[in-house]
Order: C-alpha cells, then sequence, then structure tokens
C-alpha cells in the first residue's frame, strides 16, 4: 500500500521506516528540513535500536523517501499523523497546533475514501474537531493510537502487543478498520489482538493507558518512602506484591522516578483536559502521582546530601546516566538530569556519562561537566550516583573496578538496579531508595 506519515519525530520516523519494513511505500513528511535531510541520507536523528537498520534498508529499496513537501501526500491510501503534542507553555494542557497544522496542510491533498489516522496522543474529543475538515476532503478520520516505548519502538510497531483503531460509525468507518487491518497485516496475520472502537474511546485507551502506569510507578514510590520512614525494603515489598498476577513485577521499579516525552505530560494533559469536561475529580489522583514522581528526585538529592555528610558543596559527584531511561538518548523531562542539575545548584562538581544522551544533555544544561567514557567519568568521584539503569552501569560495572577509580566508595543507586550486597562486599558505602 502507499502510505504516507506527517510527522517524522520520535514516533513518525520508526512509524514510516517500520511501515516500509513489512512492504509498504511510505513517504514521511516533516517541516525540519535538516531531520527531512538526516533521514533521506539514511540516517536516524535519534538514538532507538534498529531504527537505522531499517531505514537504510527501506531508502534502498525505494520504498521510503521524506520530503518537506505535503503534496507528495496525494497518492496514498492512508495517512498516519505522528507530529508531537507538547506540554503548553504557560499550563497542562497539550498544545494541539502541530496536529491542526498537519491537519489542515493535508486536507488540500486528500482524495475521496482515503484514510487519515491520527496516532498522536491527543486529548479524548480532538478527533470530533478535526472529523468535518476531513470528510469535507471525502477521507475518512480514524483514531489509531501508538503504544510504542523508547528502546523498543521498532519491535512495539512491528510486532505490538494490541492494536487499536477508533472509526466513526457507519460503513465508512468499517471500511476504514479492514484498511488497517491490510496496513498491519503480520500483526493480523499473528492474531494480535485488533480492537475497532469508536473515536473518544481510542483517544482514551492510550491516555488511560499512561495514566496506569504512571500511576503504578508513583504508587510504587509512594511505598518507597514509606519504607524510608519505617526500615522496610521497598525491592522485596514489589517482588512480593508483583507475584500476585493481578498486580505485576512489571512497573513497580521504585526510584527517582518517571520522565521522558510522554508519561509525565501526557498524565497533566488528562487533568487539564478532564477538568474541560467538568470531571476533574474523576483523576484528582493524577495529580497526587505527579507530585509523588517530582517528591522522588528531591528524596535522591537529600540521599546524596545525607551521605556526604550534610553538603554537597564542592564534592566531586560523578552521575552514571542522563537519558530519562535506558536504550535511549532521550533527555525530555529526564529525571537523571534534574537530579543532576540540583547538585549542581548545591555546589558540588557534577559529572556526568550517558552511553548515548551526552550530546542532547550538554546541549540543554551547559552547567553540568560530560565525560563520554565511564571510568574517564569515575575518577576521582567523592560520590557516585546511578540515574539511568544501562547495563553499562548495572551490569557491566564490577564495584571492585569502580573502587579502583573513585575517590570516595559512596554509591548512591537511584535506580534500585545494582546488586547491593555485591558493591557492600566490595567495600561501599550502598544507598538504594526506599531500602535500608
Ligand atoms: C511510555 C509508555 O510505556 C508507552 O506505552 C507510551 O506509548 C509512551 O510512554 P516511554 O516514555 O518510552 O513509554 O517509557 P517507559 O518505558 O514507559 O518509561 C517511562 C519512565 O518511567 C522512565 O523514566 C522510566 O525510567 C520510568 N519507570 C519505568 C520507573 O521509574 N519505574 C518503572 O518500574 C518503570
Amino acid at each position: 500500500m502507499r502510505l504516507s506519515v506527517i510527522g517524522c519525530g520520535y514516533l513518525g520516523a520508526v512509524h514510516a521506516a517500520a511501515m516500509a519494513s513489512i512492504g509498504h511505500e511510505v513517504v514521511g513528511i516533516d517541516v525540519d528540513q535538516r531531520k527531512v535531510d538526516a533521514l533521506s541520507a539514511g540516517k536516524a536523528p535519534f538514538f532507538e535500536p534498529g531504527l537505522q537498520e531499517i531505514l537504510e534498508a527501506g531508502i534502498a529499496s525505494g520504498r521510503l523517501s521524506f520530503t518537506t513537501d505535503m503534496a507528495a501526500a496525494s497518492g496514498a491510501a492512508v495517512h498516519f499523523i505522528g507530529v508531537g503534542t507538547p506540554q503548553q507553555k504557560d499550563g497542562y494542557a497539550a498544545d494541539l497546533t502541530y496536529v491542526n497544522a498537519a491537519v489542515d496542510a493535508l486536507v488540500p491533498h486528500l482524495s475521496e475514501g482515503d484514510v487519515v489516522a491520527g496516532k498522536s496522543t491527543v486529548p479524548v474529543g480532538t478527533a470530533a474537531t478535526l472529523t468535518p475538515r476531513v470528510e469535507a476532503a471525502g477521507a475518512t478520520l480514524v483514531w489509531n493510537p501508538e503504544f510504542l516505548r523508547e528502546g523498543w519502538a521498532v519491535q512495539d510497531t512491528v510486532d505490538p502487543d494490541r492494536l487499536v483503531v477508533g472509526v466513526p460509525a457507519g460503513e465508512a468507518g468499517e471500511r476504514a478498520a479492514d484498511v488497517l487491518r491490510e496496513v498491519y497485516h503480520p500483526a493480523v496475520a499473528k492474531e494480535t489482538p485488533f480492537i475497532v472502537t469508536d473515536l473518544p474511546t481510542a483517544e482514551l485507551v492510550k491516555v488511560a493507558a499512561n495514566a496506569f502506569l504512571a500511576t503504578k510507578i508513583s504508587f510504587i514510590n509512594a511505598m518507597a518512602e514509606i519504607a524510608e520512614a519505617t526500615g522496610a525494603d521497598v525491592t522485596q515489598l514489589a517482588d512480593a506484591i508483583g507475584h500476585d498476577v493481578r498486580i505485576g513485577r512489571r512497573f513497580l521499579g521504585a526510584g527517582i522516578g518517571f520522565g521522558g516525552g510522554c508519561l509525565p505530560k501526557d498524565i497533566r494533559a488528562f487533568s487539564a483536559r478532564a477538568e474541560e469536561l467538568g470531571r476533574g475529580e474523576s483523576v484528582a489522583f493524577l495529580r497526587e502521582v505527579d507530585a509523588i514522581n517530582l517528591r522522588r528526585r528531591e528524596r535522591a538529592v537529600q540521599l546524596v546530601i545525607e551521605s556526604l555528610g550534610g553538603s554537597v558543596f564542592k564534592k566531586n559527584i560523578t552521575v552514571l546516566g542522563a537519558a530519562f531511561k535506558p536504550h535511549s538518548d532521550d533527555i525530555r523531562d529526564s529525571p537523571a538530569l534534574d537530579v543532576a542539575v540540583r547538585l549542581r545548584g548545591l555546589g558540588a562538581w557534577v559529572t556526568v556519562t550517558d552511553p548515548e544522551a551526552l550530546e542532547n544533555a550538554e546541549r540543554i544544561h551547559p552547567q553540568l561537566s560530560y565525560v563520554k567514557d565511564r571510568d574517564e567519568a569515575l575518577r576521582g568521584a567523592d560520590l557516585v550516583l546511578v540515574v539511568t539503569e544501562w547495563d553499562e552501569y548495572r551490569r557491566q560495572l564490577s564495584p571492585e573496578h569502580a573502587a579502583t577509580l573513585t575517590a570516595g566508595r559512596i554509591v548512591v543507586d537511584g535506580r534500585n538496579c545494582l546488586d547491593a550486597a555485591a558493591w557492600r562486599d566490595a567495600g561501599w558505602e550502598y544507598h538504594g531508595m526506599g531500602r535500608p
């Protein structure tokens, strides 16, 4: 099939390349000439495992191209909208400028019977406001939310655990659902759950899923706060409750909390939308979820201060990790960098290392010092702070080796990802979060 993908950021670039990898002819369209040039040359503009390979293969096959020219969308049967919906500058609501602009720019190039499939995360009710513009061009608007995780985006796109399509009532909607079944043919052939629903439900599925995940993380972080007051160990608690299949162990990782381009802004946008709908109290708990999450960053700072005897002033602190999570170079709302910046603000000498995110971090926070080589970064540290659980720190850094590089033997594990016993055995003073 011929497809167009409007917006070539984390979502759109992966979607375009992944759709080409399963045999479609895809044009990716973005307003950013530099991004288009990089993608056209087969270069992934950000780090995402597997993206580079499918991008190169797609371009070499002739099935994948990128342009800034919206007219290139004409002739495609399905047009995916994958532009950003960031948090508004002066509030919590989602900024829909890019979604509106993308639809307005696309409409003149639509043909009768085309399907426009929104993938961006939007406040429930957005599709209803866009529908008249799309239908006036004879096309059908559906919402097909994306559940991909950064670091696993290619796999999640090609082989998702479910597909959700919100369609308008009637024949056009049914036909559009069939068209999307054809688009996602490998997943459909594998009998991946394919849920066809109405537009508001599809929009809501996405925000509800992210709200649930954020709530799960803040729940365990709230338990970490209680554990800290009682001498309990939140990691053992998570293991124990996680054995209950109704609860499940995943997303019960206590530590410095969630960040990134999705969960924080999505729960805030959800709160704002619920307020607009007069249902603010239904999701009032999301404010608490956000507050607990932000408190954990502050707690990490306190833990470092306590571990260094009451002050970080002029202490050398090596921060392992800058990305908001491993397998990503994304630093949007990264708890890791937030903690590092606060420590610098308190007068510590902060050295940050990360396998992928250093360039992005350096651009935004020039006040920190950045060292690419992990061992070089560790040299002379009074305290080591782990804030992103890359394998390079979690598995591949032995405490004995680290001890040959640092000045002090204090490690604060902001992700509860190290083997505490091994570090203690090697002579380190180990501090986890929510652990005695
Ligand atoms: C999330 C959703 O998982 C995905 O389905 C949606 O499409 C987009 O938002 P992503 O932002 O890529 O994906 O990251 P995710 O893996 O969900 O992690 C989010 C944050 O939560 C990270 O900062 C991570 O470190 C943190 N986290 C995750 C925890 O603190 N504890 C956990 O147990 C799990």
